[in-house]
Formats: structure tokens, C-alpha cells, sequence
């Protein structure tokens, strides 16, 4: 089988290159990806020989429309992922993760090929902090930022695409991933590389707001269940039970480095900011039989640490920039 990956240099995109090499060599893997701030082909350099790989942006027809007819399956990462640089600055939002979905879709409807697109439990809105409720495949679209409102309305450009010309399409909307070769702009590797750099980590506001925590493989490996098992035009959420404040998080970073727990400060709040977010993965855990494997946090995020300690020079040229884009703002 051979699948397209778009946005396989990136974070998530970049992990499923390597979980589908080393766990589903079936696939003869292909990558799109524009290479963007957030992407990096080292982030692929262990697996280099494993895969062909085009430099190219998802909006550009002739480009998607050539590479979506040589493979037969696509599974769509590539988008603009950062909620904070959304506020900055919403155009490449809506650029990629609109227009560059929609020329995913055409190539697909033209060329009849199998498409999962990968999406976010954002498009829901949020929780209220102490409302036992948890995102389900029915709760209804409901986002708050120009990021997760283009995700949404990507999600919903599939949606119509499966409805009006019955395109063989999968949806997952996953819950916060942490993991290797996260871009350091995230909450998780920037409090990470900002101890590692003897700076104090930064905690938005009050650092109430929860996030569900999932490994990025485990995201992927539910990406892999739905490829195999999943029925075309439906949708799953995926999501490990990880719910955590962000207090909690700066905190036990903090510990697992060796540092006094209380040794953080507070900065300037995200407008607009999303209080909580939870997912009921029961449809993707009954009908195919999904179990996540990393169910540790503390674990996850040591090994998570041990990854960042490691491997400096993937992160360190671009810490004093992030930091500065923060400063800006008080962040
Ligand atoms: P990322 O920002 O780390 O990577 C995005 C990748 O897409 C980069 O390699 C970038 O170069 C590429 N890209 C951006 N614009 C492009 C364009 N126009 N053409 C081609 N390539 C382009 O993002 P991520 O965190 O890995 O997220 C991947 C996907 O997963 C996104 O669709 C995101 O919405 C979704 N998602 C992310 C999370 C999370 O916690 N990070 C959770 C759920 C869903
Ligand atoms: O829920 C899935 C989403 O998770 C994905 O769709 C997004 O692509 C991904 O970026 C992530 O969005 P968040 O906005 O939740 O993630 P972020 O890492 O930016 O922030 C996580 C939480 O930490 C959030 O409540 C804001 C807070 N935060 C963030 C940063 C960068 C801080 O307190 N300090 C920080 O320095």
C-alpha cells in the first residue's frame, strides 16, 4: 500500500513516520510537507532511507493532485497548530488548514483514494472545569480560536465532501500529545527547554486549565486502528483518560528535573483561553478494540525530559527566538 503523509516532518506527522516504518512496514510512505517554522526533515533523519519526500505546500493543486494519484491512501497532518500564534496572526490558518484541505479533498474525490484526516479535540470548544461531562462524537462544534475554528471548519469540509460525493474518509480528533520532536513553542518542551536553559518556566494565568495528556504514540497507534478497522465516513475521538491542570504539569516537570517544584512563574493569560478539555474514547476503545499503551504521565513526561536533555541540537537554535515571540506579549 502506499500512503501519503501530509505534514510528515512535523511533530505528530513526524512520530507516525517513524511508529509506521517500524511498526507497519506494509506501507511505502511518502511525505508532503512545506517545511514550515514547525517542521524539520531531521526530525525524520532516523528513518531517512525509509521514505520519499517532497518539499511542497498542501495549497499548491498541481503538486497535491499529482501525489494524491500515485498513492492510495492519505493521511492528512499538515496544518497550522499553534493556538497562540493563531491570535498573532490568523491568515496562514486559514490558508493551510482551510484552503489546503479543501485541495486535499479534491484530489481525493478526483482520483477516488482513502483519506483520514487528522483533527483536534479543539473543535469542540471547552469544559467547565468541575463539569464531570467529557467530549463525545456527538457533542456539537464549538470552537473558540482562529486555530481550532479553521480545524473545525476543516472537519466540516470533510464531513460535506463524505456527504455530497461519498468520499472514503475517516475523522479522529485527538486530545493534547506530548512526546519527542514537539516544536519547543508548546507548553510541554518549552517548560522542558526553559529549565534546561535556566529560565523559569512560564504557567498562563492561574494554571487551572486542564488538558487531557495523550503520548503521541498512542495517538498514532489509534490513527493505525481506524486505517485498519475504521468504517468509512464516521468519526473518533481519541484520548488516553490524561486529565491534568497546568499547574500540575509545571510542577511535576519541575520535580522530575530536580528543581523546586514552586520554582515557575506566572505570565500573562491566553485571550479567550479554553478552561478544560476531556475525551470519552469509548467508541474507538468498543468497535476497534483500541488500548492506549503509555497510561503513566509521570513516566511519559521523564521520558519526555530524558528526550529533550538528549537531544539539544534539535531544539537549541530556536529557544531565544520562541522566547523572545513570548516576551512580546509578557508571556
Ligand atoms: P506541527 O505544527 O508540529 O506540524 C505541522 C507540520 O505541517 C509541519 O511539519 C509543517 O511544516 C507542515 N505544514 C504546515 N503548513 C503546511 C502547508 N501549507 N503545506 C504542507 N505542509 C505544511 O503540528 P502537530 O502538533 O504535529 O499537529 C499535526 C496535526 O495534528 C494537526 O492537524 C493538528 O491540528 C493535529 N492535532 C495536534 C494535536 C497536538 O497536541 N499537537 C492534538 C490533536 C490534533
Ligand atoms: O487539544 C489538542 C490541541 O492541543 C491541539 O489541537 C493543538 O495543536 C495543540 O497545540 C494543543 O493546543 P493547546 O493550546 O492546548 O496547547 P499548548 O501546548 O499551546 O498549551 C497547553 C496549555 O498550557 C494551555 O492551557 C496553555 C498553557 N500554557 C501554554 C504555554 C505555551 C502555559 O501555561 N504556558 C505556556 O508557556
Amino acid at each position: 500500500m502506499k500512503m501519503l503523509i501530509t505534514g510528515g516532518a512535523g511533530f505528530i506527522g513526524g512520530n507516525f513516520v517513524h511508529y509506521t516504518v517500524k511498526n507497519h512496514p506494509e506501507y511505502e510512505i511518502t511525505v508532503l510537507d512545506a517545511l514550515t517554522y514547525a517542521g524539520g526533515i531531521e526530525t525524520l533523519e532516523p528513518v531517512a532511507d525509509k521514505f520519499t519526500f517532497f518539499q511542497g505546500d498542501i495549497c499548491d493543486h498541481e503538486l497535491v493532485d499529482k501525489l494524491v494519484s500515485e498513492n492510495d491512501i492519505v493521511v492528512h497532518f499538515a496544518a497550522e497548530s499553534h493556538n497562540d500564534n493563531s491570535l498573532r496572526d490568523p491568515w496562514p490558518f486559514i490558508q493551510t488548514n482551510l484552503i489546503g484541505t479543501a485541495t486535499i479533498l479534491e484530489a481525493v474525490r478526483k482520483h477516488d483514494k482513502r483519506l483520514h484526516h487528522i483533527s483536534t479535540d479543539e473543535v469542540y470548544g471547552d469544559l467547565e472545569l468541575n463539569d464531570p461531562a467529557k467530549f463525545t462524537e456527538t457533542t456539537p462544534y464549538n470552537a473558540s480560536s482562529p486555530y481550532s475554528s479553521t480545524k473545525a471548519g476543516s472537519d466540516l469540509l470533510v464531513k460535506a465532501w463524505v456527504r455530497s460525493f461519498n468520499i472514503n474518509a475517516t475523522i479522529s480528533n485527538c486530545s493534547n500529545n506530548y512526546g519527542p520532536y514537539q516544536h519547543i513553542e508548546k507548553f510541554i518542551p518549552r517548560q522542558i527547554t526553559n529549565i534546561l536553559s535556566d529560565i523559569k518556566p512560564k504557567l498562563y494565568g492561574t494554571g487551572e486549565q486542564v488538558r487531557d495528556w495523550i503520548h503521541v504514540d498512542d495517538h498514532n497507534s489509534a490513527v493505525h486502528a481506524i486505517l485498519e478497522k475504521g468504517k468509512a465516513g464516521e468519526l473518533y475521538l481519541i484520548g488516553a483518560d490524561g486529565e491534568k491542570d497546568n499547574k500540575y504539569i509545571i510542577e511535576t516537570l519541575l520535580e522530575l528535573m530536580g528543581k523546586d517544584k514552586n520554582d515557575y512563574e506566572h505570565v500573562n493569560d491566553r485571550p479567550g483561553h479554553d478552561q478544560r478539555y476531556a475525551i470519552d474514547a469509548t467508541k474507538l476503545r468498543t468497535q476497534l478494540g483500541w488500548t492506549p499503551k503509555y497510561t503513566n504521565l509521570r513516566e511519559g513526561l521523564q521520558a519526555t525530559i530524558d528526550w529533550y536533555t538528549e537531544n539539544q541540537e534539535w531544539w537549541k537554535a530556536e529557544k531565544a527566538k520562541v522566547e523572545a515571540a513570548y516576551a512580546e506579549k509578557g508571556q
